[in-house]
């Protein structure tokens, strides 16, 4: 019971933050700049899903909650849900598809050219999403997904340099991002350390 209600429960939390946004919208509370705030919410959600998703596996090993490790590819797919919406935003709403312009965007804005970046980075990991491409991979598909952690690196300079003066917001989601790196190295090198002694027995 509980394993079947998980996923939809799951999916319709992730929906929440566009259901609440669309509902803000259609009732004018934004606030003078509605585009800008759209952004923003996009964007910070995109950032709040790679991070969550990326927080599945070493919430299992220190807590035992295996639940989001059964949910982190639905997660991931959200965090490009959320990244879509938050481009589709830019290049509909901000630059009303103008491609010279927004070409020139990218050239000029080194946040929207690392933005851009992310973005990019993220579609091969979204392709490769599933069994098939898993098995098809085989070694690379880990070496690929590493992206996952590059991919909000960039997401937090992109939030930084738009900032600029208060950066604080842009330096929390950095901090959790590191800790989940050091997690990660600190499982590496021990896994490591223990496969190496197993060798030398
Ligand atoms: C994985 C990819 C991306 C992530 C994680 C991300 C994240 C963010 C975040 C956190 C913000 C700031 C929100 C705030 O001020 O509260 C933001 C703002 C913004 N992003 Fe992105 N972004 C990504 C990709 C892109 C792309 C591809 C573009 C366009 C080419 C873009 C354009 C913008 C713009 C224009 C803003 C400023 C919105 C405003 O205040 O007017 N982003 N993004």
């Amino acid at each position: 019971m509980q394993k079947r209600i998980l996923k939809p429960l799951v999916f319709l939390l992730c929906l929440l933050p566009v259901v609440v946004l669309v509902w803000q919208l259609l009732t004018d509370r934004l606030g003078a700049n509605p585009i800008d705030e759209v952004a923003d919410a996009t964007g910070e959600w995109t950032l709040r899903f790679l991070l969550i998703t990326l927080m599945a596996t070493p919430i299992k090993r220190l807590f035992g909650w295996g639940w989001m490790v059964r949910v982190r590819r639905m997660l991931g797919i959200f965090a490009f849900f959320y990244a879509t919406l938050h481009l589709v935003t830019y290049l509909w709403l901000d630059q009303f598809f103008d491609w010279g312009e927004i070409w020139l965007d990218i050239l000029d804005r080194p946040f929207i050219t690392i933005g851009m970046l992310a973005f990019v980075l993220l579609l091969p990991l979204v392709v490769t999403s599933n069994n098939m491409m898993m098995r098809r991979l085989g070694r690379n598909w880990k070496r690929l997904h590493r992206l996952a952690y590059v991919i909000p690196l960039l997401g937090v300079v992109h939030f930084w340099w738009l900032v600029k003066a208060d950066v604080l917001e842009p330096l929390v989601y950095g901090g959790v991002l590191a800790l989940l790196l050091l997690l990660r190295v600190r499982r590496k090198a021990l896994t490591g350390r223990v496969a190496g002694e197993n060798c030398a027995s």
